[in-house]
């Protein structure tokens, strides 16, 4: 953070061209070229610049234009030759082109007024000063400047800088103007907390609840697009606090939302299934990076309030939780606009299996841990990481014990899979086979007997092979009344 203390320290001032070292790449030179044959100014903006002071390198680059976007886009692409491409979308007057590393969109400094009931933008064409008055954050509101009178100037109006040192989140104008005209601003304040570990100034986060019902106008796509960058983020616990905080959960989210509390029976109370999903959450990012895995953390206790009951005797139970969330999540998933294809089936699967591993450390005999094996095939591994995330109690003692008894549970996976080589098992009988020995049509008596050939297997009172099972398979059709055909 050098860059960030001489800037703030004023040691290098503004006008001193601080920044010209950040744009020093021949793109920046053409485009400074072009500017100066169009007559325009032009100007480095947005995340990019954000990205150069908190030293996270970026390959998106933002350029204003002081008159129209489209053309310089144009003015640039020809400099660069080679039949550059550049796309233009007309209707938000912008246009994108692609440079060695770097894609650029050029944009015309505009002063926007906004529809109240959608996103739409009316476009006026503006000045620099308007153009970053109508951006989200002051934070993305620093621009640097590509014109040759005070080329790599920083332009910062509204202490940025500061802001970045104080890692505070804070809109240009007025919150209440800035998230009205766009609203997907709020979850963008959110998921940038939680990926630079910022905060949102008071204000901000006052208007943000204040204005929570416009989000409605946002398609879920953006919703789940940001939703989705806070779960990959470091900590993704930070933003969740916020939207429930804000009261946004309870609008994008309400099943999530709705895990939150303690209830208290004759003195005896359970624990906050918000807090505990967010901390399983943080718990399992240091193991993965896999989206789906990190949805499974989110999902794992969804159906906790609905199998809620207090019994006698025995205090808080959610009996049949797992079967009842991995029911929930298609409806969820689809609400949410998450996918429907097999990633969706992975979480389900998690979310049904999540209780299993748990449950070996009180039966770590063979065929419990070979049918666990058989149930959770390939993601056996994934499972084992949530379930070491889902020990989240507040005792240590008892924390070190199920660790240790889930090292055990482990383990015997480890034996158990060399052993018998049950990830992606499939039976050594198959339904054709069946069908072939005692010339059956499709018929219930081939599910019957599969099922006991794997049962028996699973038991551990068969082998795993071929010929013991086919003599498994004749014995159990005679049971049936059924006669081999050959
Ligand atoms: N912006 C805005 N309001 C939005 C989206 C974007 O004001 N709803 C402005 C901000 O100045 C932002 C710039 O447009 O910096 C570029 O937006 P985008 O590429 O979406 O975001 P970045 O800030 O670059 O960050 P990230 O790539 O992480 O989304």
């Amino acid at each position: 953070m050098e860059l960030l203390k001489s800037l703030e320290n004023k040691e290098i001032c503004y006008f001193c061209l601080p920044m010209k070292k950040y744009i020093q790449h021949p793109l920046f030179k053409i485009i400074t070229e072009a500017a100066q044959q169009l007559n325009v100014e032009a100007y480095v903006i947005g995340g990019f610049v954000r990205d150069i002071i908190l030293e996270r390198p970026s390959k998106d680059i933002d350029v204003v234009a002081i008159g129209s976007g489209i053309d310089l886009a144009n003015a640039v692409a020809k400099k660069i030759g080679k039949r550059t491409k550049v796309t233009i979308f007309k209707s938000f007057g912008t246009a994108m082109l692609n440079y060695k590393e770097y894609q650029v969109e050029f944009v015309g400094a505009r002063k926007e007024s906004y529809n109240r009931n959608s996103r739409k933008p009316i476009i006026e064409n503006g000045t620099l000063e308007d153009d970053q008055n109508r951006r989200d954050f002051t934070i993305n509101a620093l621009a640097i400047s590509l014109n040759q009178h005070n080329l790599g100037e920083l332009l910062d109006p509204f202490n940025g800088i500061k802001d970045i040192e104080s890692k505070t989140l804070r809109t240009p104008l007025d919150p209440d103007i800035t998230y009205s005209d766009d609203p997907l601003r709020m979850l963008r304040a959110i998921r940038f907390a939680t990926q630079l570990n910022f905060s949102i100034n008071e204000a901000s986060l006052k208007s943000i609840t204040k204005n929570k019902e416009r989000i409605k106008i946002i398609s879920n796509e953006r919703v789940i697009d940001e939703i989705n960058k806070i779960i990959l983020s470091p900590t993704p616990s930070i933003g969740f606090k916020i939207l429930f905080d804000t009261e946004l959960l309870e609008i994008i989210f309400p099943e999530l939302d709705n895990l939150k509390g303690v209830e208290v029976i004759n003195g005896q109370s359970h624990k906050d299934n918000f807090y505990h999903t967010i901390e399983v959450l943080d718990n399992i990012c240091p193991n993965t990076d896999n989206l789906w895995l990190r949805w499974a953390a989110i999902m794992h206790d969804i159906a906790k309030p609905s199998t809620k009951r207090f019994e006698k005797g025995h205090g808080w139970t959610f009996h049949g939780h797992e079967d009842k969330g991995a029911r929930m999540v298609p409806n969820i998933f689809k609400k949410l606009k998450l996918p429907l294809d097999a990633k969706m089936k992975y979480v389900q699967k998690l979310v049904r299996l999540h209780l299993r591993p748990i449950a070996l450390v009180k039966d770590v005999s063979d065929s419990a841990v070979r049918r666990l094996l058989f149930d959770a095939g390939e993601d056996i591994d994934d499972l084992m990481i949530l379930c070491n995330a889902d020990i989240t109690s507040k005792n240590p003692e008892k924390v070190k014990k199920y660790l240790a008894n889930f090292k055990l549970v482990k383990q015997k996976l480890i034996e158990i899979e060399e052993k018998d080589q049950l990830r992606n098992w499939q039976p050594p009988i198959t339904g054709e086979l069946i069908m072939e020995v005692f010339n059956l049509k499709p018929c219930r008596e081939i599910g019957v007997i599969k099922d006991a050939i794997r049962e028996a297997i699973l038991d551990g009172d068969l082998k795993n092979e071929y010929d013991s099972a086919y003599q498994f398979m004749i014995t159990k059709g005679k049971e049936l009344n059924l006669v081999p055909a050959k």
